[in-house]
């Protein structure tokens, strides 16, 4: 079992917790602080035990390929500063202190300036070379003034960088403490029992969508295993409608992914609903023409951008018997007013249960849940997509997390 950061004594020491400030954002202004938000119970935890608080994350990517100019240009676009302003306006701007720099000297010394209940971000781990290769050299950099290291960022537990992963295994094999945050620790509760299924919170039924089938292929795989009945939506199904026989239009597909999906259909029969009908136009961008399919075979010509109003009973008439949901992908461009209607009638399926566990596995549906106003009807909204999706795929175990056990 990993140490929960409430295990630990905290005064006074130096405390360096990985968080995942990786927010959406345009130029200089955040458009969903929720990630932020979910990191604040861990850092109001050790600032109050009397902590000397670092924080770092990583913000968007950073290529380190091309000329200087390219790789400066994408480190002014990736600059943690906005998380700055932000935490200060939240914590309080006489107790939030900004590292312009990433690792070095001068964040030795800004880190041995801070007094217990002081916070200090540090400047994007990424604009450092040896983030993404979990260079040892980096590692010991961070390692070096932390007394105490805490995992809080779940959305990049499946990364096994120098800040996930590199330095927690020098600071253990020194000796030191390392723990888990309260975010990591609700995350792993919450994906853990959709990961192992007891019997109590059968039927257990996953919802996929999103666009494509290859970027899920492990979760679909898996989740076939799991789960009593697996609704796909969203773009994906096109492929499997496609391994079907039926007509798309020019619906978006992948022609490399048909023979999986007639596999799993052939292996799982009935346990996979597919769409019977669909929400058309003749264009993705600048449509003229909008329709309702009457069955699951798309017009030629026309392109699908929703589950239609059948699909939307037959999903939701099986969803009222779950007891356990988990959803990960949109049905349909919700983003999109006219096509949005599939994804909010799984929120509205939903809002109905009473006493079902459902879990939303962060990315897409996560913000169409927050868009729509059906957040609080989720049992958990995972802060990490590709982490959420590992962590199935993998039988609950991700490097960020393992590295703590
Ligand atoms: C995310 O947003 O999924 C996490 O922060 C991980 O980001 P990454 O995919 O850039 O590693």
């Amino acid at each position: 079992m990993a140490k929960i950061i409430r295990d630990l004594k905290l005064a006074n020491k130096t405390v360096l917790i990985r968080c995942d400030f990786n927010v959406p954002f345009k130029g200089e202004v955040i458009s969903d602080d929720n990630r932020i938000q979910a990191a604040l119970p861990t850092v109001k935890f050790a600032l109050d035990a009397g902590a000397k608080v670092v924080l770092f994350s990583h913000l968007g990517k950073v290529k380190h390929k091309g000329t200087e100019e390219e790789v400066a240009a994408d480190k002014a676009k990736n600059n943690m500063i906005i998380v700055f302003r932000r935490l200060a306006e939240i914590l309080g701007k006489d107790k939030v202190f900004f590292s312009p720099e990433t690792s070095g000297d001068e964040v030795n010394k800004r880190v041995a300036a801070l007094k217990p209940g002081q916070v200090l971000l540090l400047q994007n781990t990424r604009y450092e070379k040896g983030e993404e290769k979990n260079d040892p050299a980096l590692s010991e950099k961070w390692a070096s003034f932390a007394d105490v290291f805490v995992m809080d960022a779940f959305g990049s537990a499946h990364r096994a960088h120098a800040s996930t992963v590199g330095v927690p295994e020098l600071l253990k094999a020194r000796g030191k403490e390392v723990a888990l945050g309260f975010l990591v620790e609700k995350e792993v509760e919450a994906l853990g029992r959709v990961v192992h299924v007891a019997k109590k919170d059968r039927p257990y039924i996953a919802v996929i969508g999103g666009f494509k089938v290859s970027d899920k292929i492990k979760v679909i795989e898996t989740l076939l295993q799991k789960c009593d009945k697996v609704l796909i939506g969203g773009a994906m199904a096109y492929t499997f409608q496609v391994a079907q026989g039926k007509n798309i239009g020019i619906s978006p597909f992948e022609p490399d992914q048909v023979d999986f999906a007639k596999k799993c259909l052939a292996t799982a029969g009935d346990k996979i609903l597919l769409p019977v009908d669909a929400v058309v136009t003749d264009a993705f961008q600048n449509w003229t023409k909008k329709v309702t399919t009457t069955g699951s075979d798309i017009p030629d010509g026309f392109e699908g951008m929703d589950i239609g109003p059948k699909t939307q009973k037959l999903f939701a008439k099986e969803l009222s018997k779950a007891k356990m949901i988990f959803w990960n992908g949109p049905m349909g461009v919700f983003e999109q007013k006219d096509f949005e209607a599939g994804t909010r009638a799984v929120c509205e399926a939903v809002s109905k249960l009473k006493g079902a566990f459902t879990v939303i596995g962060g990315g897409d549906s996560a913000a169409a849940v927050a868009q729509f106003g059906y957040k609080e009807y989720f049992s958990h909204v995972s802060t990490g997509g590709g982490a959420s999706l590992e962590m199935i795929e993998n039988d609950g175990h991700l490097p960020g997390i393992d590295v703590i056990k």
